[in-house]
């Protein structure tokens, strides 16, 4: 999918191909002004638009509303206060079940959707997609149960011990072997934090050497299972799902992964708001999922793993891990696909290619993305304390709004 930059006197296609309607577009308003583009050897939105645009003349993109295909919204007073977040850009969002105890049955995962149900602000169209939590004794009768309940979307495996109340996860993939062949019966995807738990491996190493044992030997074994590696962080990563079969094997990918390097935990001192699982990588790996994902390649969808911890439970003696992203990330992804020259490429990453890997339809609904700085608060508080944003109290320059001018 291709720009389109319109402005009130002319529109201007990037390709030939492009079907304006369903094209993100760049919008400068009003007055009119022309805009030149170069379409050779793609189109750099960014800079002609930029280079042609006056001062007082604002700039907008309007795009498909984007799903969220990995999100934590815990519960009670902290589910209140993130949800909503989510709830004003996104349409969907698939919901990660590691609560305390874990989402493990089918009848939790109703439950807990009928709390976040009654966690949206009155009117929202919001749609949480439900995950179960895989244990080493899940059983393919609960596979069954969850595809009949039409609520359950997908299993999410954790390696035990791997990250945040990932205790009860899997020891053991071979002991989950009949679950995994039930979930190619009952087309039900796979959701993979991969990262193995070893360890003798050291933490950076820790993802490359889980596909190497575990994803690469699954994916082999059990072709027909959707398999979706989750937040990746590496050019291993990158280079595992390129050689997958298309549509078999994807990817989710999130702000921090795209803009931060591991030595953003240690800038000035160290800084537990930019630590997560799996942890930043070096700057090479950053890039090499940058140019993936601002590729158009549609293996990559958009999934913020946005992580809320109350700030004194990240700022102490052993913080825990995850970035709060939900209020920034349609911004930082901007952010990403407009430095990387490939504004026109960001539509089908935030609103296409996850619902197209899902089988599921794009939203209908529209956002608007304004060129218009904003600052990021400082915290957000919550009935008994206070969650950091990634990037908090810095200035961003794309601001989402729902709420398309004429
Ligand atoms: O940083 C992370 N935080 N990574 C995860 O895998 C889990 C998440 C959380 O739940 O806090
Ligand atoms: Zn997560």
């Amino acid at each position: 999918m291709q720009a389109a930059i319109t402005t009130t006197a002319t529109t201007v296609c990037a390709h030939p191909h492009t079907k304006p309607s369903s094209a993100p577009f760049l919008r400068l308003s009003p007055p009119a002004c022309r805009v030149s583009f170069s379409a050779s050897p793609g189109p750099n939105v960014r800079a002609t638009a930029m280079a042609a645009t006056p001062p007082q003349q604002e700039q907008q993109m309007v795009i498909t509303r984007p799903d969220d295909w990995h999100l934590h919204v815990r519960e009670g007073g902290v589910l209140e206060a993130v949800l909503p977040h989510s709830a004003r850009h996104f349409g969907r969002a698939v919901i990660m079940p590691n609560l305390k105890p874990p989402v493990t049955t089918t009848a939790r995962a109703v439950e807990y959707r009928e709390q976040i149900m009654r966690a949206l602000p009155p009117g929202s169209s919001f749609v949480p997609l439900m995950t179960l939590y895989l244990t080493d004794n899940t059983s393919p009768e609960e596979i069954k149960l969850a595809r009949k309940s039409g609520v359950v979307f997908a299993v999410k495996l954790y390696p035990a011990g791997a990250t945040t109340n990932s205790q009860d996860g899997v020891t053991d993939i071979g002991k989950c072997l009949p679950v995994l062949e039930e979930m190619v019966r009952q087309e039900m995807p796979l959701l993979v934090h991969g990262e193995v738990t070893d360890q003798h491996v050291d933490t950076f190493d820790r993802e490359k050497v889980f596909i190497d044992r575990i994803l690469a030997p699954l994916v082999q074994k059990l072709p027909q299972l959707k398999i979706v590696m989750e937040h990746i962080t590496t050019m291993d990563a990158v280079n595992f799902i390129e050689s997958c079969e298309e549509g078999h094997v994807a990817a989710t990918v999130t702000p921090q992964h795209l803009l931060l390097n591991r030595n953003a935990l240690f800038q000035g001192g160290l800084q537990p708001h930019n630590y997560c699982l799996p942890i930043l990588k070096r700057e090479i790996h950053r890039q090499a999922i940058v140019s993936a994902v601002t590729s158009g390649s549609r293996r990559y969808f958009l999934g913020t793993d946005s992580a809320p911890h109350d700030k004194q439970n990240k700022e102490c003696s052993c913080g825990c891990a995850g970035i709060y992203s939900a209020p920034v990330a349609l911004s930082l992804y901007a952010k990403v696909f407009e430095e990387a020259g490939a504004l026109d490429k960001l539509e089908a990453f935030t609103s296409f290619n996850g619902p197209d890997f899902y089988g599921l339809p794009r939203n209908t609904s529209k956002i608007v993305l304004r060129k218009s700085a904003w600052k990021v608060p400082a915290t957000y508080k919550h009935s008994s304390g206070e969650i950091v944003p990634m990037f908090t109290g810095s200035t961003l320059h794309w601001l989402p709004s729902d709420q398309p001018e004429e």
